[in-house]
């Protein structure tokens, strides 16, 4: 049996982790629900939170969860709005959030897109925003995703696709 995990601030990771736990036949619970759970029940686990400001949220939850599963399988997400294929980008956030993990074979992590609602933002938010569409406007070639991530100020974007928790889910079951 597998649990999967999460924290969800405007609910995109949420959708995420419900569509993994469908897929898994898995017990979803949030972070904050999980603090108590009988864990021996579980022979695999899936972590998954957003990235605010180049930091997985709630880390240090998650780091005490992880702690007291760390001999299962585990795969741990995160949901951003940075292309996975950003390698650069994910390297350093790795090393930033998951050092302290000390992740062995049995655990893995991936980077999933998520999506962002800018009439839900606050003032310094948008403002923040403002700045990374900003920079996806200088760029000379720009991908589908960030042809999205334009639209980001007068629309809501959802850049989460079904088929992206394939190697996750495969990841578990393998
Ligand atoms: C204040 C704020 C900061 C963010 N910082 C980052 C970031 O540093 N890197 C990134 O890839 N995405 C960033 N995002 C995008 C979120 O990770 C993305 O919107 C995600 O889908 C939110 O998921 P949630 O609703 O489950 O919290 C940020 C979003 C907000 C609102």
């Amino acid at each position: 049996m597998t649990a999967v995990i999460y924290r969800s601030k405007h609910g995109y990771t949420k959708k995420i982790a419900e569509a993994i736990s469908k897929e898994l036949n898995a017990e979803l619970f949030s972070i904050k629900g999980a603090k108590n759970l009988d864990t021996s029940k579980y022979d695999s686990f899936v972590l998954g939170s957003s990235i605010c400001a180049g930091m997985f949220g709630g880390k240090g939850d998650f780091l005490k969860f992880y702690q007291k599963i760390s001999d299962k399988k585990i795969s741990i997400f995160t949901v951003g709005m940075t292309n996975p294929t950003d390698g650069e980008y994910y390297k350093k956030l790795d090393d930033m959030n998951f050092a302290s993990f000390n992740l062995k074979n049995n655990a893995k992590v991936f980077h999933l897109m998520g999506g962002i609602d800018y009439k839900e933002l606050g003032f310094l938010t948008k403002k923040l925003m403002g700045m990374i569409v900003g920079q996806i406007e200088k760029k000379e070639n720009k991908t589908e995703e960030d042809e999205k991530m334009l639209k980001m100020k007068t629309e809501k974007v959802d850049l989460f696709k079904e088929e992206d928790i394939i190697p996750l889910i495969q990841f578990i079951k393998g």
